[in-house]
């Protein structure tokens, strides 16, 4: 798929930016940062450079139905859940440079209170339709089935564990009733079907006005995998959906009567944007509405492609039944990334974690944000490597801009103390490369009014380039010996050029720019160069500007580090064929009065003797502390009577003794089993632990 090579684009003063909530059941992963918030920030701060005002806002998406069961699973609440990831999630965002005007999250007060009077607002205009429907309901958890509560076969494309609301295989988005074979993802049973009363948005009613504003009013200016999405959506004719859930982890439905319900998360956390900007104004001292209010400004939604429905179709159709808000102006979604030719997975932890990330690489935020921008998913899923991402440091940024920058300020402070020389005759092939600084920020800005970032960022280093290849050619080592006054010039055209590339990589390698910035001494110049400045003189350091001491800008990534990488990953999916052929999932919560009934206590085998006949059954005795018992235990094939005897093992002593063989058992020993089958005693082998201390 090639993107319309015209400039559709038209720009704004006022520009409103968000980024999709993550959920706050795991920390981000590069797949996140390269579809979603390198991409975002680049463009904010591009904007910002424009000198535009801009308000650039995220935050953490805190209710639906996959927090509920990360917390069941872990056996803490959802709010410790969210509290814990939000923080995870926030700090990395820093890490890595995104500037966020403001983070905030969907448990917010602020929040709570702007999606329920949304809620209500469309509510009282009597944009909802109420509905009594049969919702899918598990008698043993006692609980309605919403959305990721269920799993099943996906009816479009026989994926097995597809969700209640949306099949991960293929994105088709769905009720549960249209699942083949469904179960309840909390006990595993079929579950019953059960009437229950639901507000629904008649997304029906909106499609003529979507086929216009979509099909006929954006057909240029989105983006072909975007438009395409949305018109497929629309030609299938839309449905009416529920925007409310029989949940207890949400915000509760603000109408009398609604006990239990909460509204969709899909519903709240689009509205996180306007809350997290409310957040924002209210800090800051300013006015939110015209950011989501004013039909000049710019309303921007960066998502992943699993998210444009929620974003092209029902948070729109949301804003226009409240009628004040403004529509977004374009969604530029990503494609996914994908990890070593596997799609990336938080379950099988098959994903470069961005807290991790920075531990093995400190202080390579950019690197990283420039390979995800280089080889970003902006028109196809795309491959993140760790060879790829070792030669594109080595071979692109050490090498080209990394080398530049070192050769031009090394040869400054040799050749004259760090001062930049007075030039005294520029001639054609000087301009000439002057001249390319201006037309290629012509190039990066329109690539990234267009939502190009890859080709803006190729563009960036075409400017590094063409600095390399000038030095290459006006070769100011040899013109040293021969030519000073030539010297002094191609040296002021190389430090223009090394200006230019402090001042353009901003948006794209923010921690880059900024030492660039230092090392060139920009504070301490009468006018700070600025995008708005690289106009066709192009002169940013004047003769007689000090410059500071070269550090490196780059360093080069050893195959050393990358192998580390790859044997972490290869470690992940070890891991993850074990976990499927032996690692039995968790068994249902049971509360502290359960396991209190258990009475597992400290004892010793005293007497073995395997049981005649039989092959894996042993007859043990075992002092108890408290008595002798007699135990048959399954153990003949792991181990001799004569290696058992004398063993600390650990006894559940109050199980209901059972008959095996005609020999009552009269109690169980814990046990675990190896990978090939072994088994191997819980073993409490401490000095001090008699028979009969009790275990809890
Ligand atoms: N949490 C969602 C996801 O990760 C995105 C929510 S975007 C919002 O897919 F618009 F709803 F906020
Ligand atoms: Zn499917």
């Amino acid at each position: 798929m090639s993107q319309d090579p015209k400039s559709t684009s038209t720009s704004a003063e006022r520009y409103t930016i968000t980024a999709a909530l993550p959920y706050s059941n795991g920390p981000v992963h590069i797949g996140h940062l390269a579809g979603v918030y390198v991409p975002a920030d680049i463009y904010a701060r591009f904007q910002r450079m424009q000198g535009k005002d801009v308000v650039f806002v995220c935050g953490s998406d805190e209710h639906g139905v996959p927090i509920t069961l990360k917390a069941r699973k872990e056996g803490i609440t959802p709010q410790q859940v969210v509290d814990k990831y939000h923080a995870i999630i926030k700090k990395a965002f820093e890490d890595f440079g995104i500037t966020f005007d403001n983070y905030s999250r969907t448990s917010a007060k602020i929040h709570h209170e702007t999606a329920s009077a949304f809620f209500k607002k469309l509510y009282e205009d009597g944009k909802f339709v109420e509905k009594v429907t049969e919702q899918f309901y598990d008698a043993e958890a006692r609980q309605f089935l919403a959305d990721r509560f269920i799993v099943g076969i996906c009816p479009v494309c026989g994926y097995e564990e597809s969700y209640g609301d949306q099949c991960e295989n293929c994105g088709t988005s769905h009720n549960a009733t249209d699942l083949i074979k469904p179960k309840s993802a909390i006990t595993g049973a079929t579950p019953s079907l059960k009437k229950t009363r639901h507000w629904f948005l008649p997304l029906d009613q909106y499609e003529a006005w979507l086929k216009e504003w979509i099909i006929e009013g954006h057909k240029k200016d989105w983006k072909i995998n975007v438009y395409g999405q949305c018109k497929s959506w629309i030609d299938d004719g839309l449905r009416p959906r529920a925007v409310t859930r029989d949940l207890d982890w949400g915000i509760p439905v603000p109408l009398e009567g609604a006990d239990g319900k909460v509204l969709y998360v899909w519903f709240d956390a689009p509205i996180g944007y306007i809350s997290s900007t409310k957040e924002w104004a209210e800090r800051e001292g300013k006015d939110w509405e015209p950011y989501w209010k004013d039909k000049d400004t710019k309303l921007l939604h960066f998502i992943g492609k699993d998210n444009i429905v929620f974003h092209c179709i029902i948070f729109p159709s949301m804003l226009k039944a409240e009628g004040s808000y403004i529509l977004p102006a374009n969604v530029p979604a990503n494609e996914f990334l994908n990890l070593e030719g596997d799609k990336i997975s938080t379950s099988k932890n098959w994903a470069v974690w961005l807290h991790e990330y920075l531990d093995d690489f400190p202080g390579q935020q950019d690197v990283l944000r420039y390979v995800l921008t280089a080889n970003a998913p902006e028109t196809k899923d795309s491959d993140f490597s760790w060879t790829d991402f070792q030669a594109r440091n080595n071979n692109e940024l050490v090498a080209i801009f990394g080398n530049f920058i070192n050769r031009v300020v090394v040869l400054t402070h040799k050749y004259y103390d760090g001062v930049v020389p007075v030039s005294t005759n520029l001639i054609k092939i000087d301009n000439i490369a002057l001249g390319v600084i201006e037309s290629n920020k012509n190039h990066i800005s329109k690539s990234l009014e267009n939502y190009r970032f890859r080709e803006a960022l190729n563009h960036l280093m075409n400017t590094a380039r063409m600095g390399n290849q000038y030095l290459a050619g006006e070769e100011p080592w040899k013109t040293i010996k021969t030519d000073e006054e030539r010297t002094k010039t191609v040296m002021y055209v190389a430090l223009q050029i090394a200006s230019a590339l402090a001042v353009l990589s901003e948006p794209f390698l923010p921690f880059t720019s900024e030492k660039l910035k230092k090392m060139l001494c920009f504070s301490k110049l009468e006018t700070m160069p600025e995008w708005k400045s690289i106009t066709e003189d192009n002169i940013f350091l004047p003769g007689g500007h000090q410059i500071g001491e070269s550090s490196l800008l780059f360093s080069k990534i050893e195959d050393t580090q990358i192998q580390q990488q790859r044997d972490k990953l290869q470690a992940s999916k070890k891991a993850n064929e074990a976990m499927n052929t032996t690692t039995a999932p968790q068994k249902d919560i049971i509360n502290f009065d359960d396991f209190t009934k258990l009475d597992m206590r400290v004892g010793t085998i005293i007497e073995a003797e395997r049981m005649p006949k039989t092959k894996k059954l042993m007859v043990l005795k075992v002092d108890m502390g408290i008595d002798v018992r007699t135990i048959v235990s399954g153990i003949a094939e792991s181990f001799t009577a004569e290696e058992v005897v004398g063993k600390k093992v650990t006894v559940l002593i109050n199980l209901a003794p059972r008959a095996i063989r005609g020999v009552d058992s009269e109690g169980m020993i814990l046990m675990t089993e190896t990978a090939d089958g072994k088994f191997v005693f819980i073993n409490p082998d401490e000095d001090g632990i008699g028979n009969g201390a009790t275990i809890n």
